[in-house]
């Protein structure tokens, strides 16, 4: 992802395929190359007339919604928040099972949550709970703990001054082509897909001031 407008669409860091049986190839093409697309173009179409705000990057759009225009604050939360948030979903995942790397992560998660268990249960129920669209993260506060929330629509965590360690989409379109309405076997799914690494990446930048 470039650093402002124009926003690309970058590709994806492996294969359409590269997450079977988990996600399925379909899903992956439509969402990146369609729905992520589509979010890219709004957000450039809506800073296309606002030149002043075409140096901020997509954090800088985000945290702080209040500092942006009337008449294109909501359309920035809206689409800016789909870029931001479906590239943390998509560079979060990964083929490969990269659990054991998350060297600094994992002890903060048992610190948090008691046990990896507890944890995947927790965030499993948040995932659930979401109603209608939006997503769960993994997240960390000000004080340095982790701590699960969830999001409507395209909102962010970072506009509650959240760093993000991971999140996973809930839309239903992020599913719906293999698992229909059934959200918590895709939930499962996408424990198998995690990129602990990127996670793992992502919690020391976090605790280093975000
Ligand atoms: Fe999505």
């Amino acid at each position: 992802m470039n650093e402002h407008y124009p926003f690309v669409n970058p590709p994806l860091p492996y294969a359409y395929d590269a997450l079977e049986p988990y996600i399925d190839t379909q899903t992956m093409y439509i969402h990146h190359d369609r729905q992520l697309q589509r979010y890219v173009a709004n957000l450039n179409a809506i800073l296309s007339g606002y030149p002043e705000l075409q140096n901020l990057s997509l954090e800088e759009l985000l945290r702080d919604p209040a500092s942006l225009p009337d008449a294109v604050r909501q359309g920035i939360i809206n689409y800016g928040g789909g870029v931001y948030n479906h590239l943390i979903y998509f560079y979060g995942m990964t083929p490969s099972e990269t659990r054991t790397e998350a060297q600094a992560l994992y002890p903060a998660i048992i610190r948090d949550f008691g046990s990896v268990e507890r944890f995947f249960d927790e965030f499993k129920a948040y995932a659930l709970a979401v109603f209608g669209s939006g997503y769960a993260w993994l997240v960390v506060e000000p004080d340095g703990r982790l701590r699960i929330v969830m999001t409507a629509n395209q909102d962010t965590p970072i506009t509650n001054g959240l760093c993000v360690v991971a999140g996973i989409d809930v839309w239903e379109h992020a599913y719906f082509l293999k698992r229909f309405t059934d959200r918590a076997a895709y939930i499962e799914d996408w424990f198998h897909v995690v990129s602990w690494q990127v996670a793992n990446d992502r919690y020391i930048n976090c605790i280093n001031g975000g």
